[in-house]
């Protein structure tokens, strides 16, 4: 079990490489182990590109060795033709005799199914081995499969004396940045894991936030917004249709090039409305970037599920309150980060 945990380690390492590039797929890492050395390895690189078993078995320079072999993976190899072929066809077909499995795929075509192709072509299939990393690696993938909703993070910076901003009644004022360069970069390597962020119609208005990724390397989430009544000024960062955005409306507004509007019912659940939306479009991550009012709705409803508070040592006296946490809404640690005053951009 040691030794099957160590190279299973080593599968969970390489699948993290595909963070912000493989979604709405799963991050997988494979190994190949032959007499105790590893002699392949993979992960699956990017959506649609093949995935980390067939990288694995095609990195072993003596195909021989195959049948004698034990191939790792973190994740039930896929039983169904996708976007690539069955890996379960590709281990049956190299007659790999053992596999090793960290957890398995809920996803619906596969759900054991690969499990018992490998067990029915007489392979030794042993899983759960690191099962609740495997499951933590993944956990974006996990949600939104059980929860038919993106994985939620809500974010925050806030004063010491917990204000969210100044009051501000337009954007002639700019809002007080919170977040040191460090954590500036942390934010937006946050935003380059993640499928989509999202802001409240009056962040969007007196922020005039880019929501991109810029003090990072990775690609720009989609960005979703909430503007009942289309009050966001024609020019706007958010409208510049440099990213893939969503405007949540209950007007009616043709869609532009790279910005979709779309009608919902405001007498309605907005918020579930919006998530639904956004499992239709396969969008598992979604990063909530505020503002307060917006924040609360999402805690309110237990729509979430992690948290991550920066608190600046600044103290503000008045402002935009931030959310306040109850003990009972605090289903995991707070990541609570603290940084000096500083100047940033949004
Ligand atoms: N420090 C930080 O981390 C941070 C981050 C973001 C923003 N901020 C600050 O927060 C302030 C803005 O926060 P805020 O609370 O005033 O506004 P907000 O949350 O950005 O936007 C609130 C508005 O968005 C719409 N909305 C949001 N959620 C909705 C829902 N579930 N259902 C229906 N409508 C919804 C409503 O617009 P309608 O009323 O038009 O329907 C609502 O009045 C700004 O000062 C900004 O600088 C700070």
């Amino acid at each position: 079990m040691e030794v099957d945990e160590r190279f299973m380690r080593r599968c969970l390492d390489l699948a993290r490489h595909g963070l912000g590039k493989v979604s709405p797929n799963p991050m997988v890492g494979a190994v190949v182990v032959h007499q105790g050395k590893i002699v392949g390895e993979g992960y699956h690189r990017k959506y649609g590109e093949p995935h980390a078993e067939v990288n694995a078995i095609a990195s072993v320079k003596d195909e021989a060795l195959l049948r004698d072999a034990t191939i790792y993976v973190s994740l039930e190899p896929c039983s169904h033709y996708g976007k690539t072929p069955p890996c379960v066809e590709l281990i049956l077909k190299k007659h790999i005799p053992r596999v090793v499995v960290a957890c398995l795929d809920p996803y619906p075509e596969v759900a054991g199914r690969g499990i018992n192709m490998l067990c029915d072509g007489g392979v030794e299939v042993v899983t759960g081995v690191l099962e609740k990393e495997a499951l933590e690696l993944n956990k974006t993938y996990m949600t939104s499969l059980r929860l038919k909703r993106p994985y939620i993070c809500l974010k925050w910076a806030q004063s010491l004396d917990g204000f969210l901003d100044r009051m501000r009644s337009d954007a002639s004022l700019p809002p007080v940045l919170f977040s040191s360069p460090l954590m500036l970069q942390q934010v937006h390597k946050k935003r380059s894991e993640v499928d989509a962020i999202m802001v409240g119609t009056r962040t969007a208005i007196l922020d005039n936030p880019s929501l991109t990724v810029r003090h990072w390397s990775g690609k720009s989430p989609v960005r979703v917004v909430i503007d009942r009544n289309l009050t966001i000024p024609e020019g706007y960062h958010l409208l510049n249709g440099q990213t893939p955005t969503l405007v949540f409306t209950a007007k009616e507004k043709e869609n532009v090039p790279n910005t979709d509007y779309i009608r919902i019912d405001f007498e309605g659940d907005v918020l579930r409305q919006v998530l639904h939306h956004l499992n239709e479009r396969r969008l598992q991550s979604l990063l909530v970037e505020g503002g307060a009012f917006l924040l609360t709705r999402f805690l309110e409803e237990e729509l979430w599920d992690e948290l991550q508070v920066e608190t600046a040592s600044v103290y503000l006296g008045e402002g935009v309150k931030a959310p306040v946490l109850k003990e009972s809404n605090v289903k995991q640690p707070v990541v609570s980060v603290y940084s000096r005053k500083n100047q940033g951009s949004k």
